[in-house]
C-alpha cells in the first residue's frame, strides 16, 4: 500500500530526505526573528531542500539548545512522500476518503474501500500505549517551564511576536474519558507565545478544536490541551487534512504512516500524548480567558486584525533528550500551507465528484490563496449546466464557502493551465450572459475587500461552450491538427532540426 518506508518520526523522515538528497544543513548563526522566515522562503520559492538551522540565534543574542527544521512540505513531492503515497496515486487515496465520507458506499467507492483494505483495517486498530515515551525523555515542570528556550520564530516585520506554525493540537471533548483516542481531535492551529508560560489558542470558530473547548466551556470546565511539535509526516499531515468527523486524525495518521501509533499519558494532564513527537507542551485552556491574538502576516499576504482568542496555561513542557523544533511560516503563496493544499485538492477531487459527476478536474490557483477563486473543468451536456455546477460548489461543499470567483470551462480546458483558462475566456465567455453574481454570501472575515466582514459577494463566469438555447449563433469548431500529420512533423523535425527539442 505504502510506496515509501515508514516513517515512525520525524527524524526518521528527515533520514529519508538526507539519503535522497532534500536536506540542507545552515550552520551559520541565523536569528529566528525575521532572517530566518527571508531564507526560508527563498528556499521554498526555488523548489529547495528542508533546511536544518543548526544555530537559531534567539532575540536575546544566546544560541538555543535544540536545531530549527523548516521547509519540510517546500514540494509537493514531499508532501506525497509524508502522506506513504507517490504522486500519482493521489486519486486512489482520495477515492478512499471519499468512500469514508459515503454513508454507504455506491459502487466505485465501495471498491475503492476494498483495494485499501489494510489501511481499512489499520483504522479500527487501538494505538498502543506506553511507558516509555522519546517525547517526555526530558520532564519540565512549574517554574522549569520557559517557552522562551523554544526557538519560536517571529516572522515578519509587524507580527506581534513569536508564532508556533507546526503545533500539532490535540483535544477530546469534555463527554470522552481520556483513553478514547477514536473520539480526540488533532489540528494545526498557529498558537501565539505570550510570555515564558501562556499561549494563545487560534482555532477558528468552525474547527474540531473550537468545538472541543465549547463543549467544556458549556460545563464551566477548563479543557486539558497537549501541543504535540515535531510529530511525524503522518500526523502533521492528517491533523491538516479536513477529514470526515466520525474519523480521528490521529487513527488516520496511524493508518497512513504503516505504523502503530504510540501513545503515552501526559505528566499534568487526564489526556493522552503522541509519544513519539520531538516535544509536547501540555495545559489547560479556560472556560472564559482570551487575549488578543496578532496580528501576524497570514496566508493572503497582509497582517491579520489583532481578535480575541482563547489563552492556554502551560502546566509541562516535555521532549527528547535532542529535540528538534519544527517550524514554518504563513505568507503570499508560495507557503507550506499553499503547497500542502496543491496535494489536499487533488485528494479531495473524488469527494467533489461523488457530490458532483460531471465535474471532471478542479484547481484552486496557490497564488489566488488556494480557496478564493476555483476554475473547474465539467463534461458538459445540457444549457445552464455550468450555473447549476457553480451552485453546487457553494452549495453543497463546505470548503468553497468562501470561494470569490469559480470559472466553469469544458473538459478539453486543462483547469490548472492559465493559458487555456484565458482561450477559454476570451472566446466561449460573454460578459453579458455567461456572468452569474450573488450578493451578501458568507465570506472569511480575513477577506478585507468584503464590504461587511463576513458578508460578501460571489461571481460565477460560464467559460464553456454554449449549447441548446444557450446561443442562436453557429458555435465554433476547434481547430486540430490530424494525428498522422503531427507525427510526421515530430518524425521530421527531429532529423531536420534537432536542436528544436533539446
Ligand atoms: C501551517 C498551518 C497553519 C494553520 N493555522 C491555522 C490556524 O491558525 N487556525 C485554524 O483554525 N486553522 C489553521 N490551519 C488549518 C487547519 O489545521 C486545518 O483546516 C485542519 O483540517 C483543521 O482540523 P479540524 O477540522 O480537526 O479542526 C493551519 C494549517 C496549516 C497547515
Amino acid at each position: 500500500m505504502r510506496d515509501f518506508p515508514p516513517f515512525r518520526d520525524l527524524r526518521g523522515f528527515l533520514d529519508w530526505c538526507d539519503g535522497t538528497g532534500q536536506l540542507a544543513e545552515i550552520d551559520t548563526p541565523v536569528a529566528t526573528t525575521h532572517q530566518m522566515t527571508a531564507v526560508h522562503r527563498q528556499v521554498l520559492e526555488a523548489g529547495g531542500p528542508v533546511l536544518r538551522f543548526t544555530q537559531p540565534v534567539l532575540d536575546g543574542g544566546n544560541c538555543a539548545d535544540m536545531p530549527v527544521i523548516t521547509n519540510l512540505f517546500g514540494t509537493t513531492a514531499r508532501v506525497c512522500a509524508g502522506l506513504g503515497i507517490k504522486e500519482e496515486r493521489l486519486s486512489e487515496l482520495g477515492e478512499f476518503l471519499a468512500a469514508l465520507r459515503a454513508p454507504t458506499p455506491p459502487d466505485g467507492l465501495r471498491d475503492a474501500l476494498s483495494r485499501w483494505p489494510m489501511l481499512k483495517a489499520a483504522l479500527a486498530t487501538r494505538p498502543k500505549v506506553t511507558k516509555s515515551a522519546p517525547s517526555q525523555e526530558v520532564v519540565l515542570e512549574g517554574a522549569e517551564v520557559d517557552l522562551g528556550q523554544i526557538p519560536v520564530q517571529t516572522h515578519w516585520p509587524s507580527d506581534a511576536g513569536p508564532l508556533v506554525t507546526w503545533p500539532v493540537v490535540i483535544t477530546r471533548p469534555m463527554d470522552a474519558e481520556p483513553d478514547a483516542l477514536n473520539r480526540y481531535n488533532a489540528g494545526v492551529y498557529r498558537a501565539q507565545v505570550l510570555d515564558h508560560s501562556r499561549m494563545i489558542m487560534r482555532w477558528l470558530p468552525h474547527r474540531g478544536g473550537a468545538a472541543h473547548h465549547r463543549s467544556w466551556q458549556q460545563q464551566g470546565e477548563k479543557m486539558p490541551v497537549a501541543i504535540a511539535l515535531g510529530c511525524d509526516p503522518s500526523t502533521l499531515l492528517a491533523a491538516a487534512l479536513p477529514l470526515p468527523e466520525t474519523v480521528s486524525e490521529l487513527t488516520f495518521a496511524g493508518a497512513l504512516s504503516g505504523t502503530r501509533p504510540r501513545f503515552a499519558k501526559a505528566k499534568t494532564l487526564p489526556l493522552m500524548v503522541p509519544a513519539d513527537a520531538e516535544m509536547v507542551i501540555e495545559g489547560w485552556v479556560s472556560p472564559d480567558a482570551t487575549a488578543p491574538e496578532g496580528p501576524f502576516g497570514d496566508h493572503t499576504g497582509y497582517y491579520n486584525a489583532a481578535e480575541p482568542f482563547p489563552v492556554m496555561e502551560v502546566t509541562a513542557i516535555t521532549h527528547r533528550r535532542d529535540p528538534l523544533y519544527l517550524s514554518t511560516f504563513t505568507g503570499r503563496p508560495p507557503d507550506e500551507p499553499a503547497i500542502i493544499g496543491e496535494v489536499f485538492n487533488k485528494l479531495a477531487l473524488p469527494t467533489i465528484r461523488a457530490q458532483i459527476p460531471e465535474v471532471h478536474d478542479l484547481w484552486l490557483p496557490p497564488a489566488a490563496c488556494s480557496y478564493r477563486m476555483a476554475v473547474v473543468s465539467i463534461n458538459k451536456r445540457y444549457p445552464g449546466q455550468a450555473r447549476r455546477v457553480m451552485m453546487a460548489l457553494w452549495g453543497m461543499l463546505p470548503q468553497f464557502s468562501y470561494t470569490k470567483m469559480v470559472i466553469v470551462v469544458d473538459e478539453d480546458i486543462d483547469p490548472a493551465n492559465w493559458d487555456d483558462i484565458a482561450w477559454a475566456l476570451a472566446t466561449r465567455m460573454d460578459p453579458s450572459r455567461d456572468v452569474m453574481m450573488l450578493e451578501n454570501t458568507p465570506m472569511d472575515y480575513l477577506d478585507f475587500a468584503s464590504p461587511q466582514p463576513g458578508l460578501a459577494g460571489k461571481m460565477g463566469i460560464d467559460a464553456t461552450n454554449k449549447v441548446g438555447a444557450e446561443t442562436t449563433r453557429d458555435w465554433g469548431e476547434v481547430m486540430q491538427t490530424a494525428p498522422e500529420d503531427a507525427a510526421f512533423a515530430a518524425d521530421l523535425l527531429s532529423r531536420l532540426m534537432p536542436e528544436l527539442n533539446s
